[in-house]
């Protein structure tokens, strides 16, 4: 039997690892996306997610992969995996207006047989009542005509160790067969498939995964505040820790929270709880709390770093250094260094930036002046704050003993450096 051919909508982060791995595998891949510029810069052989080289794009074209502003591709598909943006409304409630479009292209060129599949982030409860009936709007039957199915996206951006390949793939249907039919198509991608009960655990699986990070590095943030005025080293404390082989998972203070998932999957699930049980999620939102303060308390440490100097904040040049949401990874989507910024901008400082990842970075008041080099970052700034452990930053041979850094991520060593 010839593999499935498999359309995947929305070519970003999630949805281009799909299609690499799929076509590794040997299916023919085709990719439905809005966006002109992600089509022809794809078509053209070009990578804009940061594990994916343009080599690898090259590799998946010549497997025969095209990408398509076009949704009626959709229709030579017998298997449709739907990977699209699932942000934040206005009031911080889910926005699925992409999910809804999508499901509407599909809808539109349905045809009996198909699996459809959701991976993007979402509370539980999603497919059944957002993605089936529109779906359904086309007259064929959940179930009866088509198969449904929820996966879960896992992948870790920048993780070497654990990709798409070999990061165990959940998989919940709304029907046993529906979880079936997604179960063996996942069998062809990835090397390990979990099945869960239904949808809804597969829905709630991603968020369980990603309110549990966000709820312990929001324990560790407001404990290193305590450390600090207590004169405990929690960084130590947290090396001892880890060292216990059963019953604790290590995690470290940061600046905030950042990137697609940890600032906004929790949020997801309070609004599902809040809505349906008129009742507060209270570790979801009083993890929000502590994770949302975190820039401001790194800006008032900086504050306190000028002041050991015998420097006010206002007209100091402070460095930031690593402005992404992630260590070696370009994508700066909720990062916490734009709430750092914005705080000491605030407080008068005259701020900079240098990320070997970042050209230019505005901020919704300002534009910050990038530093093209580190050693220009350290000797123009009168304290540097390290956001981000990008590889560069972590050269031993670098000495930070001159300028003041406030390290907020625990990875420098030196005379001058403070750590969060
Ligand atoms: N980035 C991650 O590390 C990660 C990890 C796990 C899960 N997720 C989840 O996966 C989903 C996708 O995230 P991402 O990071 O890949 O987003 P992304 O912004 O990198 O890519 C999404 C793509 O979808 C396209 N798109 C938007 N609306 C569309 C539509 N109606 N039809 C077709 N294409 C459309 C966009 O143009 C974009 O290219 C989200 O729900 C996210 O929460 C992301």
């Amino acid at each position: 039997m010839d593999s499935p051919r498999l359309a995947v909508i929305g070519l970003g982060y999630v949805g281009l690892p799909l299609v690499q791995e799929a076509t590794r595998r040997g299916l023919r891949v085709t990719g439905f996306d809005v966006s002109n510029a992600v089509v022809d810069g794809l078509n053209g052989g070009h990578s804009h997610v940061d594990d994916i080289s343009d080599e690898s794009v090259a590799a998946m074209l010549a497997t025969g992969f095209s990408a398509s502003t076009s949704p009626a591709v959709l229709r030579d598909a017998d298997v449709v995996v739907i990977c699209v943006p699932t942000p934040l409304a206005d009031d911080r409630g889910p926005d699925l207006e992409a999910v809804r479009a999508a499901a509407a292209a599909v809808r539109d060129h349905l045809v009996p047989g198909q699996l459809v599949v959701l991976e993007s982030t979402t509370y539980p409860g999603t497919t059944e009542e957002v993605l089936i009936p529109i779906l359904e709007e086309s007259g064929l039957e959940v179930g009866r005509d088509i198969n449904v199915a929820f996966s879960p996206e896992r992948i870790d951006p920048g993780n070497d160790t654990y990709t798409l390949r070999n990061t165990p793939k959940v998989v919940g249907g709304f029907t046993p067969a529906c979880t079936q039919r997604a179960e063996e198509f996942y069998s062809l991608v990835v090397d390990t498939v979990v099945v869960a009960k239904g949808l809804k655990e597969a829905e709630l699986t991603k968020l369980l995964e990603n309110t549990y990070r966000h709820v312990n590095i929001a324990l560790v943030n407001e404990l290193s505040q305590f450390c600090h005025l207590l004169g405990i080293d929690l960084w130590d404390a947290i090396r001892c820790a880890a060292t216990k082989p059963f019953g604790f998972a290590p995690f470290t203070p940061g600046p905030g929270v950042g990137g697609h998932c940890i600032p906004i999957d929790p949020n997801y699930l309070s609004h599902r709880v809040r809505t349906h049980l008129g009742q507060p999620f209270r570790f979801v939102e009083l993890a929000q709390e502590v994770n949302a303060a975190m820039p401001d308390y790194v800006a008032r440490r900086a504050q306190d770093l000028l002041n050991d100097v015998s420097r006010s904040i206002r007209g100091s040049r402070v460095g930031l250094l690593g402005i992404t949401y992630k260590a070696n990874i370009s994508d700066q989507r909720e990062s916490p260094a734009r709430d750092v910024a914005t705080a000491l901008i605030r407080l008068g400082a005259d701020v900079s930036f240098h990320d070997p990842l970042v050209a230019d970075w505005k901020l919704p008041s300002a534009e910050v002046r990038r530093v093209p080099t580190l050693a220009e970052a350290i000797a123009g700034s009168d304290l540097v704050i390290l956001l981000q452990a990008h590889s560069e930053y972590l050269d031993p041979a670098l000495a930070w003993d001159t300028t003041p850094v406030l390290d907020t991520r625990g990875v420098l060593r030196g005379s001058a450096v403070a750590h969060l």
